[in-house]
């Protein structure tokens, strides 16, 4: 029998914490009506994301958002140690341009460059940019310009290509890195997005599933990489939307609140609504509606009516519970093996700050005394949430 302070044979030994920037103060809970960016708010961000104690984070992008590459350039400016995550769609940009993008990003934040490669998961926003191959060419596409990408910062001399993809002639040496490559991220959950992760990506990323579900993931993507001849395995990200607050019931009481005010905001149509209505094509939003339909609560401290609620449109799932709670259901997933974690509150910079200030210590705690000890903690075990016999959210709530 294993010991209850054993750590788990598949634990990451360290995590790295990941949030997305946001530009401007609307939130899905309070929609203000601007697209555009407030640089003090944003300024004001990107600085509490650095002296909060976060590694990354991540420029999404969208045919309609801000254009992360630049955004990426103004984070590496305004901070000294946070990495810049560019969300990139190989359809928008040549991969020699955007080896040449990223190795400019590296060379200006001396090394800190990260991308995340999108293939697209809806027809129709890919064909506002004009492209319209289906999805499994696109993630085909995605793997010809990862093979790309990493020619260009590497070649030392001049090299043609001719793939199903791309064509050109005597490109290179391309403009190279601050450091000798830069770790490539690839987000989808589809069949060809595991294929080509599992292959070749770096890290390969998940929004917040239930944990049997995504070690199966964990697997997969492991049981790809070592298919493919690699020695190493990618690294696992994981993303949430934590609902923190001082005790469960109040953080309980914090989740109803908020999804009553998600359900306003989606049902009035916005935010911008015709990305998020009907059936989504992705299979990352397609599995996160399946979690939400068959139950409202995983493990310790996942819920997903907030995925209900937003029609999964893109990372929504919460971890609710106090800092304790939340903190114990962040490890439950390191001991899966994801190495960075991703949190975004719903209630965007005072949530950032929150965790900053109540989680990542506890995280890091955790993992710094498996280190010193070779055992676990007593955090997950004196924090069961969810897990407590008879738990009813809604009654610890006081809704019933
Ligand atoms: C962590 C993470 C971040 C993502 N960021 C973006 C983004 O910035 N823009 C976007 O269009 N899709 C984003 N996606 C969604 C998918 O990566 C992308 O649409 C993908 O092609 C979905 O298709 P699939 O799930 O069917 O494979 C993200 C996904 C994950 C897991």
């Amino acid at each position: 029998m294993t010991s209850p302070t054993a750590i788990p044979a598949t634990a990451s030994p360290q995590v790295e914490f990941i949030s997305l920037s946001h530009l401007n103060p609307s939130t899905e809970l309070n929609p203000v009506p601007s697209r555009g960016i407030d640089l003090p708010y944003f300024r004001k961000y990107v600085r509490s994301l650095e002296e909060s104690g976060y590694d990354y984070t991540l420029l999404p992008y969208g045919s309609n958002s801000a254009d992360s590459f630049v955004i990426a350039s103004a984070v590496g400016q305004l901070t000294e140690r946070l990495r810049p995550i560019v969300a990139l769609r190989p359809n928008t940009t040549i991969p020699q341009v955007g080896a040449q993008k990223l190795a400019t990003l590296d060379q200006l934040t001396e090394g800190r460059a990260v991308v995340h490669l999108i293939s697209g998961g809806n027809d129709a926003e890919q064909a506002r940019h004009g492209d319209y191959l289906p999805k499994d060419r696109r993630y085909a596409r995605t793997s010809e310009y990862i093979d790309l990408l990493r020619r260009s910062w590497s070649e030392t001399g001049p090299f043609s290509h001719e793939g199903e993809f791309f064509k050109f002639d005597d490109f290179g040496p391309g403009f190279r890195p601050y450091g000798h490559t830069i770790p490539i991220s690839i987000g989808g959950q589809s069949d060809a997005a595991f294929q080509v992760g599992g292959a070749k990506a770096d890290i390969f990323s998940f929004w917040g599933e239930p944990l049997a579900d995504l070690r199966a993931e964990i697997d997969r993507v492991n049981g790809i990489a070592a298919a493919a001849g690699r020695t190493d395995r990618p690294r696992i990200w994981v993303t949430f939307r934590p609902i923190i607050a001082k005790t469960d019931d109040l953080a309980w009481r914090k989740a109803f609140d908020y999804v009553t005010k998600l359900e306003k905001t989606y049902s009035a149509g916005g935010p911008p609504a015709r990305f998020l209505t009907g059936a989504p094509q992705n299979v990352g939003s397609q599995r996160a509606l399946d979690f939400a339909q068959r139950a409202e609560i995983y493990d310790r401290a996942l819920w997903t009516r907030t995925a209900a609620a937003t029609n999964a449109a893109g990372a929504s799932t919460a971890l609710v519970g106090s800092p304790e709670t939340v903190a114990a259901a962040i490890l439950d997933y390191v001991d899966q093996g994801a190495s960075l974690v991703s949190i975004r509150g719903y209630d965007t910079l005072a949530d950032a700050v929150d965790y900053g200030q109540h989680i990542l210590p506890l995280v890091r705690q955790e993992l710094a005394h498996r280190a010193a000890t070779g055992q676990r903690g007593t955090l997950q075990d004196a924090h069961p949430g969810a897990l407590t016999p008879g738990f009813d959210p809604a009654a610890l709530a006081g809704l019933r």
